[in-house]
Formats: structure tokens, sequence, C-alpha cells
């Protein structure tokens, strides 16, 4: 390849970054929001406020967590009777990527999700309208990904991968972030290191994005905890590193970590838990990556390249420990038998993923099996 590229939404930062809404005069503004985030931070009146100069706006999907094509199908509808001409997400991943799967069957409403989850295959846009997405947490990195995870079940599977629905504005207000719940701090930010850490192996990923990938797995390790325990500055911090780990992934790829994650769809574990759980393993067993070696020197960690990553994977889990974060499934409650008898076909999913061969390290059938035997009773 001879030159790569680099894309990324346009950013509005800063505590107050909200009030970027009121630009949106004359506009019809379709909202996708998480009623419980809009409740939790009193949000209904203030965008009352912010568009009470726009043409028109309504509310035209609130997923209480994940989305499914079934649950989406009356939100598309609503979406393509309003006829917007920006939408607007307030929330997390599952809120943005939902708003993301809104735009696509307005802009393009003949499309099949057959056609819609062709992978950087979906027709140009028409333009209709554009999206700003306003995050409320700080993980998936979903307000500047061109990906969205419409449902993750087993039988109605369906991740959309297009830069069309790459949204046009993130907006990272960190007001919104005072009062997280700290799991929800904790998880979300072990997925946001787990997209940099993963993303900076990506054997593709070119140099600024693994610049990038590198500079939000420091920050994360320097701010998460802190984060965690109520520090405002850390958690401002962990917006942008999050948000730089969302840009990671979207130059590059998720790691390999992301492609063992099946626990999180099929036995109900937390996105970010996964992450937290599989990211060590991950990284013992393919270290030392030469990124590993650069990460662990930027966050203290040193001696022989072996030495460096075994201190920083000991570090990784020592945020977990001060977290309270699981560090395998066993420890986070999920039954045996049931996780057991799923993981011959995990392995044979995991070695189907065409995203194996993009990761620094191509872990083989024995690695996957000791992998999700550690991943369940821990080494
Ligand atoms: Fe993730």
């Amino acid at each position: 390849m001879p030159y790569g590229t680099f894309g990324a939404a346009q950013y509005k930062i800063g505590a107050g970054a909200l009030d970027c809404l009121a630009e949106l005069k004359g506009e019809r503004v379709g909202l996708v929001v998480d009623k419980g985030i809009m409740q939790a931070l009193g949000l209904e009146a203030r965008i009352a406020e912010l568009l009470k100069d726009a043409e028109a706006y309504e509310y035209l999907c609130s997923i209480p967590g994940e989305p499914t094509r079934e649950l989406l199908e009356g939100p598309i509808k609503a979406c393509q009777a309003f006829e917007p001409t920006w939408i607007v997400a307030i929330g997390g991943g599952a809120t943005m990527d939902s708003a993301k799967v809104l735009w696509l069957f307005y802009e393009l409403p003949h499309y099949t999700w057959e056609q819609a989850c062709q992978l950087f295959a979906v027709d140009p846009f028409p333009g209709k309208c554009k999206m700003i997405a306003v995050a409320t947490t700080s993980g998936t990195g979903s307000e500047t990904t061109c990906c969205a995870m419409a449902d993750k079940s087993a039988e109605n599977y369906a991740m959309i991968l297009a830069p069309q629905v790459r949204p046009n504005y993130a907006v990272l207000d960190y007001d919104l972030l005072k009062s997280l719940p700290k799991s929800v701090i904790a998880f979300s930010g072990m997925d946001a290191l787990s997209h940099a850490i993963g993303a900076s192996t990506i054997n593709w990923a070119n140099e600024l994005t693994r610049t990038v990938a590198i500079a939000a797995a420091t920050a994360t390790i320097e701010s998460l905890v802190d984060s965690y325990n109520g520090d405002q500055g850390a958690r401002q911090r962990m917006a942008v590193a999050a948000t730089l780990a969302g840009q990671a992934i979207d130059n590059s790829n998720c790691g390999l970590a992301h492609s063992v994650d099946q626990p999180g769809g099929e036995m109900r574990v937390p996105h970010g838990l996964c992450q937290a759980i599989a990211m060590p393993y991950v990284m013992e067993l393919s270290k030392p990556q030469p990124e590993y070696v650069r990460l662990a020197h930027q966050v203290g960690c040193f001696g022989t390249d072996e030495e460096a990553v075994d201190a920083l994977i000991e570090k990784i889990r020592q945020m977990m420990r001060d977290m309270n974060v699981p560090l395998c499934y066993k420890d986070a409650g999920l039954d045996e038998a049931a996780y057991m008898s799923r993981v011959p076909r995990w392995i044979e999913e995991t070695l189907a993923n065409p995203s194996l061969d993009s990761h620094g390290y191509k872990a083989t059938r024995e690695d996957l099996e000791k992998l999700y035997r550690d991943l369940y009773y821990g080494a």
C-alpha cells in the first residue's frame, strides 16, 4: 500500500459543548437517545431550549440496552416519515450505533439488511441529512467511527461498516460525564484500552494510526483508575483517550480481544468486561509486539522487551483489581457448563473471522483452545 488515509469526525469538545445544538436553526432534527441517560442528566428541557429555533424536532428512537433488527424497525420507519436534515444521537455506543442505522435506511430506504451489512460496499448517500453524535460515556468511540453494531444476537447478527455513517460531528461535553456510574467508567474505559492496544498491532495500520493508538492507550492507563475514583480532570482525559482509541480502530481494526468476545452477546456480559478479561491473555499470547514494548516504555515499564511487556500486562491487571473488575469469567459468575459447551463453536467462529489475518499475531486453533480456557478459569 503506497499511502494510507486517516478519517475522523469533526469535534465539538469541552464543558458545555452540547450547546452547539443551538446552531441547528431552521433544521429538522431527529433525536436518537438513551432515555435513562436523558433523565439522569435532566436533558429534555435543555434539548427543548437548544432546539427552540429548529424547524422541528422529534424523538425517533430510545432503545434500552443493545439494539436488534427487530427493535430498530419502528424507529427506522419513524425516521423515514419525519425526514430529518440532522440526526442527533445522545448516549453511549448502542445509542450512537442505532442512530447510524436509522441514518443509513433513511438515506437508502430501498436497502435490505443484507445490503446494509456489506462491509465497505454501501452505496454513496444522497445526502438527505447529517449526524451529530453526543457521547455520554467514554469507551466505544462510536462518535467517530464508521461502524454500527445493529444486532449482536447469533441469529440476526448485523454489523454495518461504511464511511458514510461516520458522524459529521462528535460532541464531547465534559459536563455530561460528571455522574457516570463506576461500572460504566471501568468497563467502557477497558473497552477503549482494548481498542487502543489492539489497533496498534494491526499489521496494516499506518504510522499515524499507531501513534494515535499508543497515545490513547497511554492516556487510558494513566487516567482510568483516577477517573473511576472521581477525579474530573482524569475523566476529561479519558473522554479524549477513548475517542482517540475510536479513531485508531476506525483507521485500522480491533485486535484479537474483539475476536474472542462471543460471551458478551451470548451470555450477556458487558462488552467492556469481555475486553478487560481478554486483553491481558491476548497480550500474553501475542507478545512481544513492538507496539506493546513502545507502550510499556510510555507508561514506565522497562527492562528487556519481555520484562517490559510482562510489567505492562501486570499494570493492566492491577488497574482491573483497583476497579473491582473480575480477572476471568469464572470470577464474573458465568456458568461453567454453559460457557464450555459453547467454546468449540466460538473457536470455529474466531478462526473463520476475516479479521484474524490482520492481527500482529495470528492465533492458531491450539492458541484459541488455551485462550478460551484461560479466559474462564484464569491462568
Ligand atoms: Fe469494543
